[in-house]
């Protein structure tokens, strides 16, 4: 039988681990930036197919506080791929009422990356059809870690689970309903870990510069299936 989505119950926030990128370019002969280059085709294509389906906050794993450790060539080209990206969307973000936004220390970012990552946060500041979340030198215990210090700097002695959440970079974002990480890995790699507390997690085998808007559509009607407690029971019927 055809599964069809239910468009109440579409999930608000989705955060995706876009990884399969490399072994992707593998497959095919290619050295892995290829496999970048196509990551960011699918980025788009997903937003877009986001978007059409109701979603309103993407989160993006693109760069993780341990990514540093590959070859600075490799390291490089992910950062060009996203200035060549910002610097070639811009029309398209402003015409379609994205907003971006980031999540990371990005002043660490070669200095022309982290100017254009702030112009565009800048200028999309007011869109509100979806937001892009843009993990980049992004990593949960760093979060927390800052946090934190945020708070003990604020002079707290203490601290409560509702302020330690506000100081993420989050605190104004609802929590992902789902987390994808494609490629079969079925880790979570210091993502989003309290953000994703109660997410739904699906896994689905294919790489990252595959997914489109079937297997988004796919991964939300698995979502629909599950049933969300939230830690309390299930609840009877009446
Ligand atoms: C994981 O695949 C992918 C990354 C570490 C980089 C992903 C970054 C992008 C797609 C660019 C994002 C662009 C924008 C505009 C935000 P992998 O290299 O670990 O794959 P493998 O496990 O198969 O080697």
């Amino acid at each position: 039988m055809f599964k069809k989505i239910d468009s109440n119950n579409i999930p608000v926030h989705i955060a995706i681990i876009m990884d399969g990128n490399g072994r992707w370019a593998k497959k095919r002969l290619l050295p892995r930036l290829a496999g970048h280059k196509a990551g960011v085709n699918a980025l788009k294509r997903v937003v877009d197919a986001a978007k059409e389906l109701g979603v309103k906050v993407m989160s993006f794993f693109a760069f993780s506080t341990e990514n540093w450790n590959r070859s600075k060539e490799e390291v490089d080209g992910i950062f060009d791929l996203i200035e060549n990206y910002i610097d070639t969307n811009y029309e398209q973000l402003m015409s379609s009422n994205i907003k971006i936004r980031t999540m990371g220390d990005i002043s660490k970012l070669p200095s022309s990356l982290y100017k254009k990552l702030i112009d565009i946060i800048e200028k999309t500041q007011n869109n509100n059809s979806i937001i892009i979340n843009i993990g980049l030198n992004y990593g949960s215990r760093a979060e927390v870690v800052r946090a934190y210090n945020s708070l003990i700097n604020k002079g707290a002695k203490s601290i409560t689970e509702q302020e330690l959440m506000k100081e993420l970079y989050t605190f104004d974002l609802p929590d992902p309903d789902l987390i994808i990480r494609t490629s079969g890995e079925q880790r979570l790699s210091n993502f989003m870990l309290l953000q994703g507390a109660y997410s739904e997690l699906y896994f689905p085998k294919i790489y990252w510069p595959d997914f489109d808007k079937k297997a988004l559509i796919r991964a939300i009607i698995n979502y629909q299936k599950r049933e969300r407690r939230f830690g309390s029971i299930k609840q009877e019927k009446k």
